[in-house]
């Protein structure tokens, strides 16, 4: 379906000093990848991880942006600083972000909309809570999300978002949606995306799964037909996982 990409999300972990030699060592084994590889780093990394990652195939994101240019916003990050400092990607709306950060569906809608306009790839996060799913509702809050987040956006620019589906009662909890639970949401996701567009636009979608993924079971949900791609957390801090995660993708 969309373009397969596998993206490590580092979160709040790796120091500056650690991250040049950590994306050489990425790039290192995840060389010759069938996949886009993007590693996704704090903003005081981002400057040394685009330095090692230059003339590799490896990209680079962060994990957030601000909706606004510039002003008065202390402690905010624009779009613009991240184009200008060479990064392609940026994760907009992560379910920590919208737990601990007041992050809302109409802040992501923002956000989505300013990466795309400065050139940045946005890859948008949903999914639903433990109680939900066990309330039944996990696609009917997985639809709000998406709607929200692509609220004017037009068709051209749709295809450039990346979906990340992260069910958060999958992650870092090492329980892992099982892979016909993760493509039925991403298959949902897709329908959607048909509907609000058409079935062209939601085919070029990359659709993720993110949540506990890990070197033993990247292989089988990658293997699923609305699957196209990763956003890893824990399993992306070690070379070696995120490797074979990355050559799980056939
Ligand atoms: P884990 O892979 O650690 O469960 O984290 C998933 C995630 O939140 C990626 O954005």
């Amino acid at each position: 379906m969309g373009k397969y990409i596998i993206a490590g999300n580092w979160k709040m972990n790796k120091l500056p000093s650690q991250t040049h030699d950590f994306v050489k060592e990425i790039a290192k084994v995840t060389e010759g990848a069938r996949c886009e590889v993007v590693c996704c780093t704090p903003y005081v990394c981002l400057s040394e991880a685009v330095k090692a990652a230059e003339g590799t195939h490896v990209k680079i994101g962060a994990e957030n942006l601000h909706f606004e240019d510039s002003g008065a916003y202390t402690g905010e990050v624009s779009a613009d600083m991240l184009v200008d400092m060479g990064v392609d990607y940026v994760i907009i709306g992560h379910s920590e972000r919208r737990q601990y950060f007041a992050e809302t569906d109409c802040t992501v809608n923002a956000k989505t909309k300013k990466a795309l306009a400065k050139g940045l790839i946005p890859i948008v996060c949903v999914g639903e809570s433990l109680a939900e799913r066990e309330a039944g509702v996990t696609m009917e809050i997985i639809g709000i999300q998406v709607k929200k987040a692509f609220a004017d956006i037009s068709a051209a620019d749709a295809e450039k978002v990346v979906i990340a589906y992260e069910p958060i009662w999958a992650i870092g909890t090492g329980k892992t949606a099982t892979s016909e639970q993760a493509d039925e949401v991403c298959g949902g996701i897709r329908a959607m995306l048909a509907g609000i567009y058409d079935q062209g636009v939601a085919d070029k979608v990359t659709i993720q799964y993110g949540g506990s993924m890990n070197a033993k079971n990247a292989a089988e949900l990658l293997s699923m037909k609305d699957i196209d791609g990763g956003l890893i957390g824990g399993a992306s801090l070690k070379s070696a996982d995120f490797a074979t995660i990355v050559s799980s993708v056939k």
